[in-house]
């Protein structure tokens, strides 16, 4: 069974639904951030859930926070001990809600990649930039950068688009410092995590972060972290220079979805077929990076 979406009737305000989570209130400082098994694709969330799947990405994100030497925003405390109250709802909650800090967002979809994929591919053909940066060399499809680049893009409100923007704009949305210790940051635990995933077998071509900033203004890690629904993971096996390579994840539901004609379109239930491709391809993620079998 999968849970696509959570109830605690009131017992916290729902502060909002994402695309994947439930955000609970439980005071002025401190959220229930609870992952759900929804799943997104071509901006639609699906009808139907994938197993366990935010279950993996809670636990994923967990051993990526412990990886990172950054602060971040767990508060490692057992919420069924801390709030009793949340105890009639631990078929909903275990495993998949965190305590996190409620924390001032910087408004910034921080990205950072490492291979030219994606929309930064597009753009490059057309006009040899990246977010509109400058890019000296010729590169082919999927190809690693020289070094990983900083390419923002803006928090768009929901349901709107995230926008791609150059360094140069965030600069002007955050201010210089902030944006180049926020780039440098990003910059520097995006080569970690690469470099610890390649001796995995898998590949980090890109990751979006988010950071919020505590009270003495010190950058703190949030949101999900290295998650395949945050990251593009390509199997190193079948990497090949100068094409388009499968995602980790999402891709047997892209390809159903669009040889089916339904991207885009709302109310879809997958099948059951893709639902468990889909869940295995999570499972493989998890398990291969941190080296857990899972259950
Ligand atoms: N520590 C934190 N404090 C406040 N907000 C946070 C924190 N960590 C993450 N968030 C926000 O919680 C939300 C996570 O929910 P989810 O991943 O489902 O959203 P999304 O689909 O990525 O984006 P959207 O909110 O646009 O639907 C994001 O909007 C993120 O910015
Ligand atoms: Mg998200």
């Amino acid at each position: 069974m999968s849970l696509t979406s959570t109830n605690l009737n009131n017992v916290f305000p729902l502060l909002s639904r994402g695309k994947v989570r439930d955000i609970y209130e439980i005071d002025s400082q401190t959220l229930l951030f609870v992952a759900t098994d929804r799943i997104s694709a071509y901006d639609v969330i699906m009808e139907n859930g994938i197993n366990d799947k935010g279950k993996i990405l809670t636990k994923l994100s967990e051993f990526w926070f412990n990886y990172l030497p950054i602060e971040n925003h767990l508060i490692n405390k057992d919420i069924f001990k801390e709030y009793p109250q949340l105890e009639p709802y631990r078929d909903q909650l275990e495993d998949r809600a965190l305590l996190v800090r409620k924390l001032k967002l910087i408004p910034l979809e921080v990205i950072v990649r490492g291979y030219i994929t994606g929309s930064a591919w597009k753009e490059y053909k057309k006009s040899k930039t990246v977010h509109t940066i400058p890019i000296e060399e010729n590169l082919v499809e999927s190809q690693e950068f020289p070094t990983a680049i900083f390419t923002p893009s803006t928090k768009a409100e929901q349901g709107d688009h995230d926008e791609n923007i150059s360094p140069k704009q965030a600069e002007k949305l955050i201010g210089k410092e902030l944006c180049d210790k926020l780039s440098t940051t990003a910059i520097e635990l995006y080569e970690k995590a690469k470099n610890y995933a390649k001796t995995k077998g898998i590949i980090i071509a890109d990751t979006k972060f988010e950071f919020g900033l505590d009270d003495n203004n010190n950058l703190v890690l949030v949101d999900e972290v290295l998650t395949p629904d945050s990251s593009r993971f390509w199997n190193a096996k079948t990497y090949k220079l100068g094409e388009s390579q499968d995602s980790y994840d999402k891709q047997f539901l892209r390809d159903w979805l669009t040889s089916n004609k339904l991207d885009g379109k709302e109310g879809v239930s997958m099948t059951q077929e893709i639902v468990d491709k889909s869940r295995a391809k999570y499972i493989e993620a998890y398990e291969q990076l941190t080296g857990e079998k899972w259950e």
